[in-house]
């Protein structure tokens, strides 16, 4: 997959790279009554359901909202059970992957990991660096802002070294930086949980993103409420700021 800064005006019946804030899974625990940490269990379920059904549908590339920057400043015992809870997903989860070809990687801060999280992490990657079937992006402990913050940081350390003129730091440029930067930016984007807000997720990369948010918990997600936002994402009209006119003369082959 090519990285484009702004993609060609199209209208694909299916998104090539769908993202997603997985949100809701303590309220899911909460109306059963029941400790937070049992809705983020359940949420894993939902997890797995939701790679199988991009490998199903052929979208080649996939984007989790796990864990926010943010997030570190929730109660520690959450904090410590959702660490707890990723370690073991990475120690069961990955051989599986690997075999149905999805290439799993990791955006945000890593150094904010203990040493046996940051060590699967590698090796996870490392193991399916060479598959294509579908790129499983996890965002842990990302946050859009410290994303682009971090792109300047690397675009000034060049301009310092004398190896980038600042006058040519365009959008491209940036984009080059930013996580996710060799494939296209996601086509669609679902919320789960009833919050219509981004909460720092990709900022950059999801400037003319599709958006699509449901009151469904996250642990409650299944094939068809997927299809339910790949069924209305098929419907809509990217614009990419032309006009409506502009759009289907594109479509029209000549
Ligand atoms: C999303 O579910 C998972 C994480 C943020 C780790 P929440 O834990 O935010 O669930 P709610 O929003 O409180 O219901
Ligand atoms: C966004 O959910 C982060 C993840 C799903 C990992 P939050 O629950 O942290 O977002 P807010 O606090 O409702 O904005
Ligand atoms: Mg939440």
């Amino acid at each position: 997959m090519r990285m484009t800064a702004m993609p060609a005006p199209a209208r694909p019946a299916v998104p090539q790279h769908l993202a997603i804030v997985m949100d809701g899974n303590g309220r899911w625990a909460q109306q059963r009554r029941r400790p937070r940490v049992v809705g983020h269990r359940a949420g894993a379920r939902a997890v797995n359901l939701t790679i199988d059904f991009c490998l199903q549908r052929g979208i080649g590339a996939l984007t989790l909202f796990a864990f926010s920057s943010e997030n570190w400043g929730r109660p520690e015992e959450e904090v410590g059970a959702l660490m707890k809870l990723f370690l073991n997903a990475l120690e069961r989860e990955v051989d599986e992957l690997h075999r149905r070809g999805v290439r799993v990687r990791f955006i945000g801060e890593r150094e904010r990991f203990v040493d046996p999280i940051r060590a699967r992490m590698a090796t996870a990657e490392a193991q399916t660096a060479g598959n294509g079937r579908l790129h499983l992006n996890i965002a842990a402990s990302y946050g859009g802002r410290q994303d682009i913050a971090a792109a300047a940081r690397a675009l000034a350390r060049e301009a310092a070294a004398g190896r980038l003129d600042p006058e040519r730091i365009d959008q491209a440029a940036v984009a080059a930086h930013v996580a996710l930067a060799d494939l296209p930016p996601p086509d669609l984007f679902i919320r789960t949980g009833g919050d219509c807000r981004i909460s720092n997720f990709l900022l950059w990369q999801l400037a003319y993103t599709e958006l699509w948010f449901t009151e469904t918990l996250w642990p409650d997600v299944d094939a068809g409420l997927l299809q339910r936002a790949l069924d209305d994402y098929a419907g809509r009209e990217r614009r990419f700021g032309l006009t409506s006119a502009q759009i289907a003369a594109m479509e029209t082959p000549a």
